[in-house]
């Protein structure tokens, strides 16, 4: 079967978060189940140059404003088919933003190409392909199923990894985007008169998932649809919630090579080479006390406002931290003050830098995701795999990955981590409370580390959910 991926993001191409691992990983993920997938994402700088042997397989004469070729080969080992518009795509710098540090102006452009590309080669108007399923991945790429349900094609799929991203423009983007005007209607894209990417792919895909099935649930409320709710809740027959894997090739304490000591279950007490060299590498004072550990986009989304709020309680408790992330000013500014208040205490590192996001899993005690909603999170997956305990928010995919050290879980010998309800100051604190009394005491909390070593966090169960859909849709 031969699926047609379309996506904004692709790891090891382009990657600004947990949609590119899991768009990267899914590929070979799938093929076990006789899934051929092809993905098709926009040509960025980084794409271009990864790509290898690309092969010209159709042209536009003009895409919003200009030439625009579709190029198939391979880049670091996937197949590939990038949209080689340089007036929408090459641009340095973040993918969705300008040097300004707001969204360009003509995104509605950049992802209406990318969803024009997808489904008129999903639908065989470019000789030598069709696909038998068009997978579309958040808003960038969900026009793709509408121009598919007005044009004629095969059935969609549209996953969502954030529903708080919903790809908004104004009316008089319509007129560009080669819809019939009974798109803009409640069948389509429209949306309070304006024009709404997700919106579109979530009135048209054949079927709709998330990447958790708590996620599934919440988004159908209007606590957590972020006003699609209802929506949502007409098509709640067809949507259904797939937790995201890792891809435990990528991810490997025994072979990751950005890590300073390999180190398997049976292997645990290496780690603490791993907190020796996190120590230096953040500035930390050394020590054998808890050293919790945070990857994240610095959002309101991820909790991080609660948590730097909660730093001066973290240290006065005798933890340490070690951060990477980058994100909203104001909480750059909150954490970077911690740091200069706590130095030796808070080491952080601002930016987005792959290579430490693995050390940190590998050195740090626990690694802290203490979200406001989470649809899937990969890092608590990557903490479970590299015995870095995860200390999260019950909520989406948290909820349903992480298993709390309650007495009843830890009587049945099954908790994995820490959570908490709700994401506010006294509960994360009290769950950090939590973590470090069971970090003293050193034989539990090596269990907890190794059952979450052992816990299946790989792509083989959710591979094959994909694939069955993929089947339903294809014979329904
Ligand atoms: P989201 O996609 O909402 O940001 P996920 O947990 O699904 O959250 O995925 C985040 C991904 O991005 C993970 O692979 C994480 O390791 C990575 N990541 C986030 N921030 C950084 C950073 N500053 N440096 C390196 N990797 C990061
Ligand atoms: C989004 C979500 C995150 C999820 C990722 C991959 O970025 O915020 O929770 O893990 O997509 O599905």
């Amino acid at each position: 079967m031969k699926v047609l991926s379309a996506s904004s993001e692709l790891f090891p191409l382009v990657k600004t978060g947990g949609l590119a691992d899991v768009t990267g990983a899914l590929p070979a993920a799938l093929k076990p189940h006789g899934i051929d997938m092809l993905s098709i994402v926009p040509g960025y700088p980084a794409v271009m140059a990864a790509l290898q042997n690309g092969i010209e397989i159709h042209r536009y004469a003009d895409l919003f404003g200009g030439e625009v070729r579709l190029l198939r080969g391979t880049a670091k080992g996937i197949d590939i088919v990038a949209v080689d518009a340089p007036h929408l795509y090459n641009r340095s710098g973040n993918i969705y933003l300008g040097p300004d540090g707001k969204d360009w102006g003509d995104n509605g452009q950049r992802y209406g190409a990318l969803s024009i590309a997808a489904a008129d080669l999903a639908s065989g108007s470019v000789a030598g392909y069709h696909a038998d399923i068009l997978h579309a991945h958040d808003w960038q790429a969900a026009l793709a199923p509408v121009y598919l349900r007005f044009r004629g094609g095969p059935k969609s799929l549209m996953t969502v990894h954030n529903i708080a991203f919903q790809g908004q423009f104004p009316a008089s983007l319509f007129g560009s985007l080669g819809l019939p005007a009974s798109a803009f209607s409640i069948d389509g894209v429209e949306y309070y008169g304006s024009v709404c990417f997700l919106k579109g792919g979530l009135a048209t895909a054949d079927a709709i998932t998330t990447v958790s099935p708590t996620y599934a649930q919440e988004i159908c409320t209007p606590e957590y649809g972020m006003g699609l709710d209802g929506l949502l809740r007409a098509r709640r027959n067809v949507v259904s919630g797939i937790v995201n894997g890792i891809d435990t090739g990528v991810w490997d304490p025994a072979t990751d090579s950005s890590i300073a000591a390999h180190y398997s279950a049976k292997t645990a007490d290496k780690r603490s080479a791993n907190k020796r060299a996190l120590e230096a590498r953040f500035k930390l004072e050394p020590g054998d006390g808890i050293l919790h550990g945070v990857v994240s986009r610095l959002t309101w989304q991820k909790g991080m406002d609660i948590f730097a709020a909660s730093l001066d309680a973290l240290v006065a408790s005798g933890a340490r931290l070690a951060l990477i992330g980058t994100g909203e000013a104001a909480i750059e500014r909150e954490i970077m003050a911690a740091a200069d208040r706590h130095p030796g205490r808070i080491g952080v590192l601002l930016g987005y830098d792959e290579a430490q996001s693995h050390l940190v899993q590998a050195g740090c005690d626990t690694i802290l995701v203490p979200s406001r909603f989470e649809p899937c999170g990969l890092t608590q997956l990557y903490g479970l795999r590299y015995g870095c305990v995860p200390v999260v928010a019950r909520t989406g995919g948290l909820a349903d990955t992480v298993i709390d050290a309650n007495d009843a879980a830890l009587n049945a010998g099954v908790a994995t981590g820490f959570q908490f309800s709700p994401v506010d100051q006294p509960s994360l604190e009290n769950a950090l409370a939590r973590a470090a009394a069971c970090f003293e005491d050193k034989a539990s909390w090596r269990k907890m580390q190794l059952r979450g070593m052992g816990s299946d966090v790989s792509w083989d169960r959710s591979a094959s959910v994909y694939a069955a859909l993929y089947r339903k849709l294809l014979n329904a």
